[in-house]
């Protein structure tokens, strides 16, 4: 629960009291104070992590209020509140500052939003202030037991260890995250942990290929089976014998192809094409996607006999703008990585820029980040890697945090958008016509949103 300290300052009884009560039910601990002041003197504010302050008051005004409290608590995440609000008002406490500024009258839902939205930044701004303090992200390798992944989240911790568990059975692992997210990394270091290691690791994008091709690439044919067909070709599933089959992209195949696969993995035998000899085959299934199965089957797409076949045990990837705490961390892998590929001195990040890049929403993922800090190394000039140069090279949303300067109109008005998505299909747990209804549009021009953005 909520134990910290809001501090509320209102010179209007009812109104004070009205905010007070609204925390108190999400149980933040709210001092109140009838004017600035009082809530000066008083210590306790110093280690209070929120205030709400209203802008007119005597005998000092909320501005006044606001710049005093600041410099007692640099820290300290202010709300102001007004009834006049004018821009220049909001413009002026902004700038001294101050969060976030809700104009007269509010509802309690509105505040208890605001309010939210700044102890998550208070909390995001701990947990990045205790990275930094403890130089961690900097001077200590993460032990993963996997060689290439890195991460100190709990989500991917995890993930880690169900990957563990099931690194040595057979049962098939279907792995559903967001692009960018890891997924073929995980898919591949499970293979390493098997038994199986010693076969292959065999890798067939299924959304790459048409039915035809993808038939005789999974099961092989026959010579003379089709025009083109010199030869006899093994299939995948023959190469993957004893190994690990990688099935990506599985969201994206036919139904026809469906009922193939089914087979397969139901029997395990099949038939090159245009042959007769049934071959038997013994391969661990991993698969992977970033739709949405459940919505594929509801939709009457995929079939959900050959989902739980494939899905016996899932792994799900969240996406990076979900735990932010690996950020710090895998921007100190990929900065290593990169000077190693370089022959280079490893670069720094201060802790001005990993700020940035710890708020930044990252639709991409991990890949996003990855190409990102690639290309900061290259081109910065000196060793230390300036905030500047990261806030030009990371797309528009980030501008959106920082004002839009510069940014040209569209660009500006799609990164906007595209937050605000993302907000909403967090909000909803990715449920679409639930982050549709936040955002006030209808589900079809959200899909046609989220593909438009990339975000499926
Ligand atoms: N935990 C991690 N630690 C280090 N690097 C990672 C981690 N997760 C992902 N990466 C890197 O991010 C990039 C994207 O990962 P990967 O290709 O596995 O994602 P994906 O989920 O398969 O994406 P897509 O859906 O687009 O195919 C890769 O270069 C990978 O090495
Ligand atoms: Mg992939």
């Amino acid at each position: 629960m909520n134990s910290e300290k809001v501090i509320v300052i209102e010179d209007n009884d009812t109104m004070r009291l009205g905010i007070a009560e609204t925390l108190r039910r999400e149980k933040y601990e709210v001092l109140e104070f009838e004017n600035g002041p009082s809530a000066i003197k008083e210590m306790q504010l110093r280690n209070a992590a929120i205030a709400i302050i209203d802008l007119k008051m005597e005998p000092m005004n909320g501005i006044e209020v606001l710049e005093k409290l600041k410099e007692l608590n640099p820290k300290i995440e202010v709300l102001m509140i007004s009834a006049y609000g004018t821009v220049d008002d909001a413009v002026k406490a902004m700038k001294l500052g101050a969060e976030d500024f809700l104009t007269k009258p509010f509802s309690p839902d509105e505040l208890r939003v605001r309010i939210k939205k700044l102890w998550k930044k208070v909390h995001d701004e701990r947990m990045l202030q205790s990275l930094i303090e403890q130089n961690q992200f900097l001077n200590e390798e993460f032990f993963t037991g996997y060689e290439e992944m890195v991460g100190s989240s709990d989500s991917i911790k995890k993930v880690f260890t169900l990957a563990d568990q099931v690194a040595g059975k057979i049962s098939s692992v279907l792995i559903q995250g967001e692009s960018g997210t890891g997924k073929e990394l995980i898919a591949r270091a499970i293979h390493k942990k098997s038994q199986r290691s010693e076969n292959s690791f065999i890798k067939i994008n299924c959304g790459a290929l048409n039915d035809n091709l993808l038939e005789s690439e999974l099961f092989g044919h026959e010579k003379g089976s089709f025009t083109g067909a010199v030869k006899q070709k093994k299939g995948r599933f023959e190469l993957a014998d004893k190994g690990t089959l990688f099935l990506d992209e599985i969201g994206d195949i036919s139904q026809a192809m469906q009922v193939k696969l089914l087979r397969v993995l139901q029997e395990g035998e099949f038939e090159r094409v245009g042959g007769e000899e049934t071959i038997k085959t013994d391969v661990r299934i991993i698969s992977a996607t970033n739709r949405d199965l459940q919505k594929l089957i509801l939709e009457g797409k995929f079939r959900e006999d050959l989902f739980y076949r494939l899905s016996v045990i899932p792994i799900n990837l969240p996406p990076l703008r979900e735990r932010k705490e690996d950020i710090p961390v895998l921007i100190n892998h990929f900065l290593k990585k990169t000077a190693e590929k370089n022959h280079q001195e490893v670069k720094e990040i201060n802790s001005e820029g990993i700020k940035l890049l710890v708020s930044y929403p990252w639709p991409g993922n991990i890949r996003e980040l990855e190409n990102l800090i690639e290309r900061l190394v290259v081109i910065s000039p000196s060793e230390k890697i300036e905030a500047e140069l990261i806030v030009r090279h990371i797309s528009g949303n980030l501008k959106i945090i920082n004002g839009f300067e510069g940014v040209p109109l569209e660009e500006a008005v799609n990164a906007f958008e595209k937050n605000l998505i993302i907000q909403a299909m967090k909000k909803s747990d990715g449920v679409k016509n639930r982050a549709a209804k936040i955002l006030g549009i209808s589900t079809s021009v959200l899909y046609y949103k989220l593909e438009k953005f990339e975000l499926i």
